[in-house]
Parts: structure tokens; sequence; C-alpha cells
């Protein structure tokens, strides 16, 4: 049920490290087994070093052994709700296309396919190996 997955994102939200932007972020992925991972953006003194709530959900995610996932969703205070940067989008994809991206903002949410936000792909594929 995604109430239970924004419920999820919206908790991990409130422990962002965002001192510069505060713009806080939350991601909750679930992976085909069930299992939900949560990330939060962390920033950097050093701004360029900031990782987004997505990529940290997915790295969490992965360190678990969970490569299968069905939705992510993403948590903002945003209108319209933030969907997902450039940079978590090819992350994202590395683990297929068929991902439901939700994204909750400060009063509605947008729905997407990870394959409708990341049209002509760089995947796995494309290496030909
Ligand atoms: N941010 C995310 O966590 N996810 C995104 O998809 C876009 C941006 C974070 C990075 C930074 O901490 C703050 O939002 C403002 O860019």
């Amino acid at each position: 049920m995604s109430a239970e997955l924004v419920r999820a994102a919206r908790a991990v939200q409130q422990r962002a490290y965002c001192p510069y932007s505060k713009f806080r972020v939350g991601a909750a992925l679930e992976a085909v087994d069930g299992r939900v991972f949560g990330g939060c953006n962390v920033e950097s003194a050093s701004y360029g070093l900031t990782i987004c709530a997505e990529r940290m959900a997915l790295g969490a995610a992965v360190a678990a052994g969970a490569r299968a996932f069905k939705r992510i969703v993403v948590a903002t205070d945003a209108e319209p709700p933030a969907s997902p940067c450039g940079a978590c989008r090819q992350l994202l994809a590395e683990f297929g296309l068929d991902l439901e991206v939700i994204a909750v903002g400060a009063k509605s949410e947008r729905r997407w396919t990870l394959a409708a936000l990341l049209p002509d792909p760089f995947v796995p594929a494309s290496l030909g190996l």
C-alpha cells in the first residue's frame, strides 16, 4: 500500500541533513520482496559532495542485498512535488525502468514510471557486454 510507503518516506525526510539548502528530502524504496529502504539527503560544507535521498535509499537497499524494486516514494515539502534529479534517475535505472516513482509534496502527489522520467536511457545493456 503506498500510504505506508509515504509514511516511511516522511519519517526519513525528518532526518535529512540539509543545513545549507534547508530542503528536506526523504525517499522510501520498496523492494519486490516487500522490504522498504529509507534514505535522506546528506549535505556537506563542501557543497558538491551532497548525496540525494534517493541514492541513499538505493545504497541502503543494495547493501542489504536487494536489487529488484517496485516503487519509490520521494517526499519533499515542495509544490508541485519535486521529481528525482537526473543523477538519481540514472542510478535507479541501473536496476530497472519499470520502477514506479511517486513524488509527494506539500499538498499533492505525482506518479510516473522511471521509463517515462528517463527516456532513451543509458542502461547496463548499452555497454554491449
Ligand atoms: N535532493 C535530493 O535529495 N533528491 C533529489 O532528487 C534532488 C535534490 C537534495 C539535494 C540537496 O540536499 C537538496 O535536495 C537541494 O538540492
